[in-house]
């Protein structure tokens, strides 16, 4: 599948011309990125939980709305929209991951089924899988049911007395035998960006390994550049930091992995996941006996597929590569520091991570408790063990982070 040209949508060129190439800042924001925001920036309150559901943008409705009217209008004749809206999709996420293929990308409507095809995909009826106590709830509980059925043999690697993971403790585990190891970029409850991430995966892959890397808390926070992470597969989606809210997922391959000479599609794996739009030739009803599957990576699509996904992560990947995430993780990192100023300056010490995604903690005895006192306040935050995540975006005022610092000291000390 060629990489897709973008047709960006005229009000946002504008806004990203007016914007300009040069560092982000809180003025030129205001003035040509926060008109594209006025639904949501209606809602009294410093929202602080971008990392969990990201702000939409207005158009996203607009667009939304457009894959629906066609329908109505043409039947089905709008599978031509739908299906060109799923290929932007997939060229975007390439875009976005540094994959120089748009078929790399195989949407799935939630990072736990790319997690789920990868296994079912892999030859062998019991896997050796090592990950982390760190993953997100969504893949440790699918490696516990592979586990418990026999699937899987999992080995957890534990955090330290930090809540930290290691790449050197990661290969120890990946020692012997080991099929699949699955590790965050960013852990979704500290924050923690895993150094040495490049490294490990080569040095496991020198042991015959696997390495699935779930991105959902890099994508679009930090340059994630899967082709020269070298990752086999990552699994991430659009709700948080792309703002596209859920469904709109994936599952990216390797392009090494895309080709196996035999233009089998699903390479040397066997994608049990399946369905009839996986087929070498879809529309043709041919049903030969053993299944033909498309090459490269539409060997790895499933059956009849969601399209509105497409389009409602249509505008947030649009705004976010075209701010560009260097730009992006420049400008998160100064709100980072200014909020981190804000709180201390109020008497609490964040905690600020050396290597960290997008957002910051606090440390609280009762975290939830602490977020329900703070969104009373107007300001809204979310917990994860023992931590109150806080996490800026574009669309947060220098004034409004000065505010929730204030916020969280009264909040502490009453
Ligand atoms: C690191 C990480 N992975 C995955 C997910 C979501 O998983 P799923 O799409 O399977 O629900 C989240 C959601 O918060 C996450 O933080």
């Amino acid at each position: 599948m060629p990489m897709e040209q973008t047709t960006l949508d005229p009000a946002f060129e504008a806004a990203l011309t007016g914007l300009g190439d040069g560092p982000l800042d809180e003025a030129r924001l205001r003035r040509h990125i926060f008109p594209l925001f006025s639904r949501v920036l209606e809602r009294d309150e410093i929202y602080l939980a971008n990392h969990s559901l990201g702000r939409p943008a207005d158009r996203m409705a607009e667009d939304v709305q457009h894959a629906l009217d066609a329908w109505y209008r043409d039947m089905d004749g709008a599978w031509e929209l739908w299906m060109e809206e799923i290929g932007r999709f997939r060229a975007q996420v390439a875009r976005l991951l540094g994959l120089s293929r748009a078929d790399a990308v195989v949407p799935k409507t939630n990072a736990g089924q790319g997690l789920r095809a990868v296994l079912n995909a892999i030859p062998k009826d019991r896997l050796r899988v090592v990950t982390t106590r760190g993953e997100f709830d969504s893949v440790d509980f699918i490696l516990k049911a592979y586990a418990q059925r026999g699937r899987a043999e999992v080995v957890w690697a534990e955090p330290d007395e930090a809540g930290m993971f290691h790449a050197e403790q990661l290969l120890d585990l990946c020692a012997r035998r080991t099929d699949l190891l699955v590790v965050s970029q960013v852990y979704y409850a500290t924050g923690q960006h895993l150094t040495g991430l490049r490294e490990l995966i080569r040095s496991a892959q020198e042991r015959g390994v696997l390495v699935m890397v779930d991105v959902y808390h890099a994508a679009g926070v930090l340059p994630v550049e899967m082709e020269t992470l070298g990752a086999d597969f990552t699994i991430g989606g659009c709700y948080k930091y792309l703002r596209g809210g859920p469904g709109a997922c994936w599952l990216a391959i390797h392009p090494r992995h895309l080709e196996d000479g035999t233009g089998e599609g699903g390479g040397r794996f066997g994608v049990l996941d399946t369905g009839w739009f996986a087929k070498r030739d879809v529309f043709s009803f041919a049903r030969a006996e053993t299944p033909e599957y498309a090459p490269g990576g539409d060997g790895w699509l499933e059956s009849t597929p969601p399209i509105l996904t497409a389009f409602q992560a249509k505008a947030g990947l649009e705004l976010t590569l075209g701010l560009g995430v260097e730009r992006l993780r420049a400008y998160n990192l100064h709100q980072q520091e200014i909020l981190a100023e804000s709180l201390r300056s109020n008497g609490v010490e964040p905690v600020l991570l050396d290597e960290r995604g997008a957002f910051l903690l606090v440390r609280s005895a009762d975290a939830p408790g602490m977020c329900e006192r703070l969104a009373a306040r107007g300001v809204k935050a979310d917990a994860r063990m023992g931590f109150v995540r806080l996490c800026p975006d574009v669309l947060n005022t220098e004034a409004e982070l000065a505010r929730a610092g204030e916020v969280v000291g009264e909040v502490l000390r009453h």
